[in-house]
Parts: C-alpha cells; sequence; structure tokens
C-alpha cells in the first residue's frame, strides 16, 4: 500500500488497496486512515454498484437521500448527473452533506462515472484544523453556543438540474446543533457550521449572529486548510463527514470546461447526532 498525501491539509491517495474487498480487516485499515486523512482518494477502481454498496454496509446503515431519487436497480446511491451544456452542478459551494438533519451523513463515497476533460474537480476542508487555527477571542465566542441548519428543499437538489430527479420530499426543516462538535471516534473538535446551510446562531440577535456566521465562513474557506482532487474515471472518493466540508467546482466555463457531462453515484452512511 502506498499513502501520498494530497496537501498539508488533508487528503490522501492510496493506491494498493482494493474496495472490491469488502472483508472488515480491508474495512479497518481503510477507516483507520479515513480518520486520520479525513478524505481518501482511490484511482482504478472498477468496482460495481453491489461492491460500492456492500463496501459502505461497513460503515454502517445506508442512508437514503432526502430529496433525490435512489437508482432504480438500486434505491442506495444516487446518481449526481451534470449534463453537458449544463454549467451548474451539484454541491457547489462549501458544505457538508445534510448538516440540516438530526444526524447528518457519517461518510460518502463517491465514484466517478463519467468525467469531463477539465473542470469539476473536488475540493475539501478539514474543519478539525478550522477549530484548530480559529483565534482564541472566536473560541471563546462560540463556546456552547448553537446553531440553526436548514435544508434548502427540493428545489435546490433537483429542480435547478436537468438530470437529476426527486422522490416527492417537498418539505423544509430545521435541526439545531452545537457549532462546536466533538468527533465520535477521535475526539477531536470539529467546527461544525457551513455557509450552505448554516443559518443562525441561538442565543444572538440578528445582526450578532450573522457577523459571527461571516466570520467563521470566512476562515473556513482559508485555502491552507483545503486540498483539491482532478478527477479521473473509475476514481473513489471517501470522506468522513463529520470533520470536512466540500464542494465541486463549477468550472464548467465557454471554450474551457463547458461541454461535457459529469456523472457520479453517490452513497452516503448515517451518522450520529452532533455532540
Ligand atoms: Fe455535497
Amino acid at each position: 500500500m502506498k499513502i501520498n498525501l494530497i496537501s498539508g491539509a488533508l487528503g490522501a491517495e492510496i493506491s494498493g488497496l482494493d474496495l472490491k474487498d469488502s472483508s472488515e480487516e480491508n474495512w479497518r485499515v481503510i477507516n483507520q486512515l479515513l480518520l486520520e486523512h479525513k478524505v481518501l482518494f482511490f484511482r482504478n477502481q472498477n468496482i460495481s454498484a453491489e461492491e460500492q454498496i456492500n463496501f459502505a454496509k461497513r460503515f454502517g446503515p445506508i442512508e437514503r437521500h432526502v430529496y433525490v431519487k435512489g437508482r432504480d436497480q438500486y434505491p442506495e446511491i444516487i446518481r449526481i448527473i451534470k449534463k453537458p451544456d449544463e454549467k451548474q452542478q451539484w454541491g457547489e459551494t462549501w458544505h457538508t452533506d445534510v448538516s440540516y438533519n438530526p444526524k447528518p451523513t457519517k461518510v460518502i463515497i463517491l465514484r466517478s462515472i463519467k468525467i469531463p476533460p477539465v473542470g469539476g474537480d473536488t475540493m475539501f476542508s478539514n474543519m478539525e484544523l478550522a477549530y484548530e487555527t480559529l483565534d482564541n477571542d472566536l473560541k471563546e465566542k462560540i463556546k456552547d453556543k448553537k446553531a440553526v441548519h436548514s435544508s434548502l428543499g427540493a428545489a435546490a437538489f433537483v429542480d435547478a438540474y436537468k438530470g437529476m430527479e426527486g422522490n416527492g420530499n417537498l418539505d423544509e426543516y430545521s435541526n439545531i446543533h452545537p457549532i462546536v462538535r466533538t468527533h465520535p471516534e477521535t475526539g477531536k473538535k470539529i467546527l461544525y457550521v457551513n455557509s450552505m446551510y448554516t443559518k443562525r446562531i441561538e442565543g444572538l440577535d440578528e445582526s450578532e449572529s450573522s457577523k459571527l456566521l461571516k466570520e467563521l465562513f470566512a476562515h473556513q474557506e482559508r485555502l491552507d486548510l483545503t486540498c483539491r482532487f482532478k478527477w479521473t474515471e473509475n476514481a473513489v472518493a471517501i470522506w468522513d463527514n463529520r470533520s470536512t466540508q466540500h464542494q465541486g467546482l463549477t468550472d464548467f466555463f465557454p471554450g474551457r470546461g463547458l461541454g461535457h457531462e459529469r456523472v457520479m453515484d453517490r452513497i452516503a452512511i448515517e451518522g450520529d447526532q452532533p455532540i
């Protein structure tokens, strides 16, 4: 096995491991690597949908997406499609998946099916480092505070993209989570807000809340907390959705990245209630 670090902040590209092997032993090795590096990349993994599902089940029960319909034969998998002429794609600003749920996703396994020759890299950011590098004043301000996370409804996940199909759920809702959560496996502290879904801080008035959130979001966007993965077909990314944020870059500009399809198969694993 070889481990190549992607950046100084997080992420490792792993070679010499096979994701077709969903044995407890192989999973333990990968889970240890995941806790250390937070996002793992594997290339040339020609795995089937069944193999992706079998490996995912090692992490825990599969989570169904709130708004998006699963694939016909594999309802556990949602297929994320950007059509050739679309300039936008799913997940295009910094976020943690479904942080508006009472128990947001633990781990995501994303497999590339069709990748444009240029454009559509994915960026990840380390939210344990984001907490560690926060200045003490800000740490004090957010201590024991909670924030409201709101879902954006089906429109944001389905209607805006030609290739995506909803599961019929149109409800919007919110949940409250601590701003600093503790990782259930490593015990590390995590800065747990994100600019896509976190709407306000409890116990502060509107202007104080939005000022503090802006400061936290700006800190989270520091490029030295990130890594960037350039996809190839049959690559797999596995990320810890508790301790990271991510975004799919939408650099599909005419004359460069536009005109190509991008297709990904996503499986999510159920998480814990943040504490
Ligand atoms: Fe996402």
